[in-house]
């Protein structure tokens, strides 16, 4: 790559010239020729020109205060426009014209299946119009919207609805003034015909809001879950940190077109239809999950976002570290609290440790930033989160909950830094903070080594403990890090036990127990207390017993991650196939025919680790030894329990379907049975038959799921009935997609073709894209990882054709084919081939730039 594009650095940081106090917009919409008016009220705050961010905008005409400015007296290039000299305040009035209809990157102002709408976040507003387009800069929006009336009778901008006009020539003016300040990011219209959906909801403080959903024509029915979400979301967070609502108007729109799952903007969220639309026989469990944690996310987003914001955008875990934190207590207060932890913590191990040792890596407030669209990643986002929660376990829920307020009551209206969070959970519990600011600014997954020692004659326990966080791609040398180890002190002899919270903050530490009577087992890092890579020397026989007796319910499952991927990791550095010990099975068979009061829990006691999972405990990945390992693992278990899995799934009686957590996790255990049985001779019939007869997307889906992997031979009539069934629906043919490219036979290349040529597949919606080449590589092990390379051409080859449509769609896809280094000699020469030949291209975007040439240097 020649062409050296300069990042933006976080030490760079100056505040901005001026201020913009009041923002009117006026938007005349047009398909391919939208015009926007605009008057900027300024007032200058420090020395320099006044700088408006714009791209691909058409100037149409600039006045200031009222006279035209002549073209000597500002300027103008492709990434914005310059007055050098504007005085100490005035007022500046632009005409800019957009086409959204060519707008396929679906930032800033588009049009899609004949709504327009807008993301913003993070640099979207500069295609929208010239404006200082950066968090720092809060303003008092004012924006009218016009439009025709029959065509698009639902003009929507934040705030309240102030005017509404109707024009002689058959179009409508709508005026929003949103009364908050708030940055750019955070502005938003929308036009269309909808379906509404609306209720009240009233405040702890007794404010009546009107809570409005607008979804696709249609599909109005759909939208009823969300919005009993959301009201519960509103709830919450007045009990458990005391905020309330502050607008009379709370909207949502969904659209399908759409780069990520929601965006926050002030009282107008938009959300991906994905996170919005669900009923019984076209949602799953999981939807119904995610969309409750996506719907409380946003609106959390409220207080830690919206009325507190980020002053710059290396400051982003700010808000989405702590949003993510609020919505994972949220889940974890309305759904299953041990499942949600479960849920974060897969996505930690597997995708965040991967970023971490990809060269990608970046610490959770990166110093240097490129295309920041590359920066809403899974360490800003969960691993911000992890951090968040570190400090709620050492602070404590009291001490934590108060440094929140804190923060809110201290920053409300502003916008800040990270160091300004802890600055405040700092002050408000007089806690020393200042090494665990380091999680801030340091990358990469720290180890964590621990042994015991029991000495019987004193009755004393010797814990001993190590971090060390190795170089990453970003950043060479490391310092120890303030590490909270919850764990519990198991007696199994005597049933005594006690738990305990260790702070480990030197590079190594030591602690004592006294008066311990019997051989004790102690139990790490307890709900998983810090993000971490724990080394433990146990037994099969110790995370048998720890499985079996821990007090924590999370303890337990990491028991058995850790019990399988310690056995698959000797086997195959014995070059042998694993094989099931008489204990596991004592202890599988123990829990199948008494399942523990929480079946969700039991289905995941008794389900492998995932290809992801295990991959992570290596370097360089032995990809075909892992498939096989667990290919063999599952094959030996559906064997040796089959009257057990059978027994089980027979036991587990199905009721109409609700979605309710006691059910949640009854289909779980019954369709993990399943998973093993498809394997057995009555796999087949038992399949249909659930397909068949469910009432419910998660039963009929799963059915289909275990046999897609199993790769039984009578899925693909059904998979077609699917397909049929559903035909006109786009959120199930995802699903369809999805399961197709998952199949782990050669033929899914012939049918990923197919897929393409389907009448629903569209390059240009991200959700289509992704339910077909997203879950291909990553729920797709065994193709995408061929040793050929046909699954990485395959991706090179979309993310190519891709990167002119959509290049932030383009850049996320492109993620796993940027860590060659964790793959063999063969896949290594594949892999950098064929990003040497995107590098190549001369017309690259930022997004697909910076990310090339970070995994090339
Ligand atoms: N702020 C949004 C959230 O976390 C996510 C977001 C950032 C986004 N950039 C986006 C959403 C672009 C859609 C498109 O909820
Ligand atoms: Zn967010």
């Amino acid at each position: 790559m020649s062409d050296l594009r300069q990042p933006k650095r976080l030490a760079d940081y100056q505040i901005p010239a001026f201020v913009i106090e009041q923002t009117r917009l006026r938007v005349e919409l047009h398909p391919t020729a939208t015009r926007v008016q605009s008057e900027l009220v300024f007032r200058r705050q420090s020395a320099g020109p006044l700088w408006l961010d714009g791209q691909a905008l058409t100037l149409i005409s600039i006045e200031l205060n009222g006279q035209p400015l002549q073209q000597t007296e500002y300027q103008l290039n492709d990434k914005g426009l310059m007055i050098t000299d504007p005085g100490a305040s005035g007022s500046l009035q632009l005409v800019t014209e957009i086409n959204p209809e060519q707008n396929t990157a679906l930032e800033g102002l588009y049009l899609a299946e004949g709504v327009y709408c807008t993301q913003c976040e993070a640099e979207g507003f500069r295609r929208i119009t010239y404006y200082p387009d950066r968090p720092d800069v809060l303003s008092v929006f004012t924006t009218t919207l016009v439009a025709d009336t029959v065509q698009l009778p639902f003009l929507l901008s934040n705030g309240n609805k102030v005017a509404t006009e109707l024009l002689a020539d058959g179009r409508t003016a709508v005026t929003w003034h949103d009364p908050f300040a708030k940055p750019s990011y955070l502005f938003a219209l929308v036009a269309g015909d909808f379906d509404r959906l609306a209720d009240r909801f009233t405040t702890a403080g007794g404010r009546e809001v009107e809570l409005e959903f607008f979804v696709e024509k249609g599909k109005g029915s759909r939208a009823g879950f969300a919005l009993s979400s959301l009201m519960r979301a509103m709830r919450w967070d007045e009990q458990r940190f005391g905020l309330e609502y502050d607008l009379d108007r709370y909207m949502v729109v969904a659209v399908d077109f759409f780069n990520m799952g929601a965006m926050e903007n002030k009282g107008l969220n938009i959300f991906n239809s994905k996170y919005v639309l669900a009923d019984d026989v076209t949602a799953t469990d999981r939807d119904y999950f995610n969309i409750e944690s996506i719907i409380g996310h946003e609106y959390f987003h409220n207080w830690t976002g919206n009325r507190v914001t980020c002053r710059d955008w290396f400051q982003l875990s700010l808000k989405e570290g702590l949003t993510v934190f609020r919505d994972q207590e949220f889940s974890a207060d309305m759904a299953s609290a041990t499942l949600t932890r479960i849920d974060a913590v897969k996505l930690i191990r597997t995708a965040q440790f991967a970023e971490d040792a990809s060269p990608m890596a970046h610490p959770i407030r990166p110093p240097q930033v490129l295309e920041m669209n590359n920066f809403y990643t899974v360490t800003v986002y969960d691993k911000g989160a992890e951090v968040i929660r570190m400090l709620q376990t050492l602070l404590g829920r009291d001490g934590f909950t108060a440094g929140h307020s804190l923060y809110l009551q201290r920053h409300d209206g502003q916008a800040v830094t990270c160091d300004d969070f802890v600055q405040a959970m700092q002050d408000a519990t007089g806690q020393d903070l200042t090494q665990f600011r380091r999680w801030y600014s340091q990358s990469g997954t720290p180890e964590l080594t621990v042994s015991s020692q029991y000495d019987p004659d004193r009755q004393q326990l010797r814990l001993q403990l190590r971090q060390h966080t190795a170089a990453t791609a970003d950043q060479l040398s490391k310092l120890p890090l303030v590490i909270p180890v919850k764990i519990e002190i198991l007696q199994p002899a005597t049933g005594r036990r006690q738990q305990q919270l260790l702070v480990l903050s030197a590079e190594s530490a030591e602690f004592l127990f006294d008066n311990i009577a019997d051989n004790p087992l102690v139990v790490w890092l307890e709900d998983f207390s810090a993000p971490v890579k724990l080394h433990c020397q146990y037994t099969a026989a110790q995370w048998l017993s720890i499985a079996e007796l821990a007090s924590n319910d999370f303890a337990r499952w990491d028991a058995m991650q850790q019990y399988w991927s310690q056995l698959l990791q000797q086997t195959i550095a014995a070059a042998e196939l694993p094989t099931l010990s008489p204990a596991l099975l004592a202890l599988y068979r123990r829990w199948l025919q008494q399942p523990l009061a929480d079946l969700a829990l039991t289905a995941e006691l008794l389900q492998l680790p995932d290809f992801d999972s295990l991959a992570e405990q290596y370097q360089q990945i032995p990809v075909e030894a892992l498939v096989q390992a667990l290919d063999s693992l599952q094959q030996q278990l559906a064997t040796a329990l089959y009257e057990d899995w059978l027994a089980c799934y027979q036991r587990l009686t199905v009721t109409p379907y609700v979605y309710e957590q006691t059910q949640v996790g009854c289909r779980a255990l019954r369709n993990l049975c399943l998973s093993y049985l498809v394997h057995g001779a009555a796999g087949a019939a038992l399949m249909q038959q659930q397909y068949h007869s469910a009432d419910n997307m998660t039963d009929r889906l799963a059915a289909l799921r275990c046999g897609q992997l199993a790769g039984v031979a009578e899925t693909a009539a059904l998979l077609k009935d699917f397909a049929a069934r559903f035909a006109d629906d786009v959120q199930v043919l995802d699903k369809y997609f999805n399961l197709v490219v998952s199949s782990p036979k050669a033929q899914v290349f012939a049918a990923m073709v197919q897929l393409t040529e389907h009448p629903a597949f569209s390059w240009k919606n991200p959700n289509r894209v992704r339910a077909v080449y997203g879950a291909f590589s990553q729920r797709n092990p065994a193709q995408f990882h061929r040793a050929d390379g046909e699954g990485y051409r395959l991706l090179a080859d979309v993310v190519g054709r891709l990167d002119q449509v959509n290049p932030q769609l383009a850049a996320r896809l492109i993620t796993p084919l940027l860590s060659w280094q964790r793959y063999d000699q063969q896949r290594q020469q594949i892999l950098i081939a064929l990003l040497q030949q995107l590098a190549k291209r001369s017309d690259l975007s930022d997004d697909l730039y910076e990310k090339v040439s970070r995994s090339l240097v």
